[in-house]
C-alpha cells in the first residue's frame, strides 16, 4: 500500500509551483494550507478531463451524453455514500454550492421546520463560523458548549458538560451540531460518542466533516449500537483535493421526506402547473433545483475512489505520525507557543497546527514564512473567531491585569490571530523539516525580520523592499492571450 500511497502523494497539482523569494532565490512552495483548501488530486483532474469528452447537462435525457453524464453523476453520490459507509436505504447525499457552508446552511433551515416546536440548538466552542452562524440565524437559541480543559490548553468538548446540558434541556434541543476535527487546533472530536448522547437524550446529531473527511476514516451508519450512528454529515469537495467547493450534504432521508425542499425549481419537480407544482420523491433529486456542478461532483468521487483503495486507516496511519513528529519537533523551539492540548495520546488531532512566536504578530510571521521560506501558511482568526478568541486572550489575560476580556479587547483594539501550518496527504517530512527549520530561524532573528517589514494602513505587512509582482508570477489573461496567439499563427 505504501507504494501507491507514495505515487499518488506525488500525483497533485501545484506541487512544484515556484516562486521568487524576497532574498532572490526561486525555490519550490511548501503548501501547508490545506485546511483552507487542499491541491487538486491528478487522478481527479485526469478524471474530469476525460469526463468533459461527454460532457452534457444531467437534465437532458436521450442523447448519449446526457447518459453518461446522468449515469456518472449518479455515481458520484453513490461513491459519497459508501466511501462514507452510510446505508443508501436510509441515507441521501445531494449536492450543494459554496462548500460546507451551503449544506449546513440547508440543514438548518430544515431543521427549523422539521421540529419548529423545539427551540434549542446545541454546538461546540470550537466550531468554524460555518457551523455556528446557520444555527444562531436559524434556531431561537444556541449553546456553545466548552472544551475539555488540559492545565489550561483546550481538548476536545467536554462530553460532562453536554450531556448536562441535554439532561437539563431534554424535549427542548433540535439538535446537536459539532465538527469532526477543529480547523484551528486539528483537534479531533469524539463524534460517535456525541451522536450517542445525543440519541440517548432524544435529539439528533449533525456532523461538520469539512476537515475530517479527508484524514480519518468514517462511518456513519451500521454501528452495533445504533444510537452511535449519525443523523447528518457535510464536508466540501475543496478540503477534499477536488477542483471547486462542492458542498455534499449526506442526511437521513426520512428527516427531508416530510419538508419541502428548501431549494426549488429546473430538475426537482414531477409536474407543474400555474397554481401549484408537485415535488418529485426521489432522491436525491428532489433536493437539488437547477444545473449541478456536475464535473466538481465527479472529481470529488473521483477522489474518494483513490482514497478508499488507499484504505482511511492507512492514511490516517501515516498522517498522524507526520503531526505528531512535526508537534514534537515545534515544541523544541524557544519563543513558540501551539494552541489546544498538544500530547497527542491524551487529544488525538489532524492535519493542523496552530501557534504564535514571541513578541511577534501572527501576520508578520506568515509573512515571512512565505517571503523568505516559500512557505504557505494562513493566519488570523481562520473563520473560527470564539474558539481563537477564546485560546488567545486567555494567555493575554494572563500576562495583564484587572481588565475583564471585553475591556480588553477595546482599549487595546487588539486584533487576535494565529499562524496555522496544515497537512495534506502530499505532505512529507522534508515539509514538515523546511516548516520547523524556518519557525527556528524566524524565531532566533525576531528583530531583524520585524525591522524589515511595516503595516500598512489595511493591517497587512509590506516588505521594505520585497514586493510579489502577482502578474509576473501568473496571470491567466496572459495565458489565455498567448493560447489565443497560438491559435492565430
Ligand atoms: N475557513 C477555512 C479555513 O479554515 C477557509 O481556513
Amino acid at each position: 500500500m505504501m507504494d501507491l500511497f507514495q505515487k499518488i502523494q506525488g500525483d497533485f497539482i501545484g506541487l512544484d509551483t515556484m516562486y521568487t523569494l524576497a532574498d532572490g532565490r526561486k525555490t519550490r512552495r511548501v503548501y501547508l494550507d490545506s485546511t483552507a483548501s487542499t491541491l487538486m488530486m491528478g487522478a481527479a483532474h485526469s478524471a474530469i478531463q476525460e469526463f468533459y469528452n461527454h460532457y452534457a447537462n444531467t437534465h437532458s435525457l436521450l442523447h448519449f451524453s446526457a447518459k453518461i453524464s446522468t449515469q456518472e453523476y449518479q455515481w458520484a453520490h453513490d461513491r459519497v455514500l459508501s466511501f462514507l459507509q452510510a446505508d443508501q436505504e436510509t441515507y441521501t447525499c445531494f449536492f450543494t454550492g459554496s462548500g460546507s457552508t451551503a449544506g449546513i446552511n440547508r440543514l438548518a433551515r430544515v431543521f427549523r421546520k422539521y421540529q419548529p416546536e423545539r427551540e434549542i440548538a446545541i454546538i461546540s466552542l470550537m466550531e468554524h463560523h460555518s457551523n455556528d452562524l446557520p444555527h444562531r440565524k436559524y434556531a431561537q437559541k444556541v449553546i456553545h458548549i466548552p472544551l475539555d480543559n488540559h492545565d489550561g490548553q483546550p481538548g476536545c468538548i467536554n462530553l460532562d458538560y453536554l450531556e448536562n446540558v441535554l439532561k437539563t434541556n431534554r424535549g427542548k434541543i433540535k439538535y446537536v451540531a459539532v465538527t469532526g476535527v477543529s480547523n484551528v487546533t486539528g483537534i479531533i472530536n469524539p463524534i460517535y460518542d456525541i451522536a450517542e448522547l445525543a440519541h440517548d437524550h432524544d435529539t439528533f446529531i449533525i456532523v461538520d466533516g469539512a476537515q475530517m473527511i479527508a484524514h480519518l476514516p468514517v462511518k456513519i451508519s451500521g454501528h452495533k449500537n445504533s444510537n452511535r450512528n449519525l443523523d447528518a454529515f457535510i464536508f466540501s469537495g475543496h478540503k477534499t483535493y477536488a477542483p471547486g467547493s462542492p458542498g455534499a450534504v449526506i442526511c437521513r432521508k426520512d428527516i427531508l421526506r416530510d419538508i419541502e425542499p428548501e431549494e426549488v425549481g429546473g430538475g426537482m419537480v414531477d409536474n407543474v402547473f400555474l397554481d401549484r407544482y408537485i415535488i418529485s420523491e426521489e432522491f436525491p433529486t428532489r433536493e437539488e433545483a437547477g444545473t449541478p456542478n456536475i464535473a466538481g461532483a465527479i472529481g470529488l468521487a473521483a477522489v474518494l475512489e483513490v482514497l478508499d483503495t488507499i484504505g482511511m486507516d492507512f492514511i490516517n496511519k501515516v498522517e498522524s505520525q507526520l503531526i505528531n513528529n512535526t508537534l514534537k519537533q515545534i515544541k523544541q523551539i524557544p519563543n513558540v507557543h501551539i494552541y489546544g492540548e498538544t500530547d497527542y495520546s491524551i487529544c488525538p488531532r489532524s492535519a493542523c497546527i496552530s501557534f504564535n512566536i514571541k513578541d511577534m504578530d501572527h501576520g508578520l510571521v506568515a509573512a515571512i514564512l512565505n517571503d523568505y521560506h516559500n512557505i504557505a501558511v494562513r493566519n488570523e482568526c481562520f473563520c473560527a473567531h470564539p474558539y481563537v478568541k477564546e485560546m488567545i486572550l486567555d494567555d493575554l489575560l494572563e500576562a495583564t491585569t484587572k481588565l475583564n476580556e471585553e475591556d480588553f479587547e477595546d482599549a487595546f483594539k487588539l486584533k487576535s490571530g494565529m499562524v496555522r501550518a496544515s497537512f495534506g496527504i502530499y505532505n512529507t517530512d522534508d515539509d514538515a523539516e523546511e516548516l520547523v527549520k524556518a519557525m527556528k530561524n524566524i524565531s532566533e532573528n525576531r528583530d531583524y525580520y520585524s525591522d524589515l517589514y511595516s503595516l500598512d494602513e489595511r493591517g497587512n505587512y509590506v516588505h521594505s523592499s520585497f514586493k510579489m509582482n502577482g502578474l509576473e508570477q501568473f496571470s491567466i489573461k496572459s495565458y489565455v492571450d498567448h493560447y489565443v496567439n497560438q491559435k492565430q499563427v
